[in-house]
């Protein structure tokens, strides 16, 4: 499967999703890397990897819909058929939701629907909750709202700073985020 990777940080999901890959533990092919954010540390971890990158500006398009076509049209060219979503911090329009219709997920730090958006963590820490996780969910037009696929809860130990609570969950994003992606190929081999 051709995948693209949309990211607008550190990349860290994006470096696991690499990884998976040369393990052998997801079988796809990382077509490109979609980046929103001029000089995010994602984009040399693409590099590194000989990753076909594309970098944007999405301010400089007239509108969303001109960006989302641009990024399309890089997607097309490589024949992407499953777009992954991997701390990319932007709501998808309909530009892409539907030539990709159930075919783009998201990783979110927070048992969805609890703490969507910005800063999931903070969120939980704030509410003193004692359990948090990860959530994969599929994509739609609203912010972490997607039907989810997955999910996998951390405990959050007495006086946790927000950097201890990170850890926990990125360890486990690391290893879910390639393992539910691979699942999702199997199933639709199986359709
Ligand atoms: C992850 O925690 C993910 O859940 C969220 O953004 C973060 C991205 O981290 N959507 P990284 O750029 O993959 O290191």
């Amino acid at each position: 499967t051709n995948i693209a990777v949309f990211a607008s940080g550190t990349g860290s999901n994006f470096d696991a999703i690499i990884d998976a890959i040369e393990n052998g533990i997801l079988d796809a092919r990382v077509r490109l890397l979609v980046c929103d954010r001029i000089g995010a540390p994602v984009i040399e971890k693409a590099q590194n990897h000989e990753i076909d990158t594309v970098v944007y500006r999405p301010k400089s398009f007239e509108n969303k819909a001109a960006y989302e076509t641009a990024v399309l049209e890089d997607c097309k060219q490589r024949d992407v058929d499953f777009i992954v979503l991997a701390g990319y911090m932007r709501l998808i329009g309909p530009t892409l939701l539907k030539p990709y219709e159930r075919r783009i997920v998201n990783i979110h730090p927070s048992l969805l629907p609890a703490f969507p958006g910005k800063d999931a963590i903070g969120q939980a820490l704030a509410q003193k909750v004692k359990v948090t996780g990860v959530t994969v969910h599929y994509v739609d037009d609203g912010m972490d709202t997607g039907p989810i696929i997955a999910q996998e809860a951390i405990k959050i130990e007495k006086n946790a700073t927000a950097e201890d609570v990170k850890q926990s969950i990125q360890a486990v994003e690391h290893r879910l985020y390639p393992e539910v992606i691979q699942s999702l190929f199997i199933k639709e081999e199986s359709l």
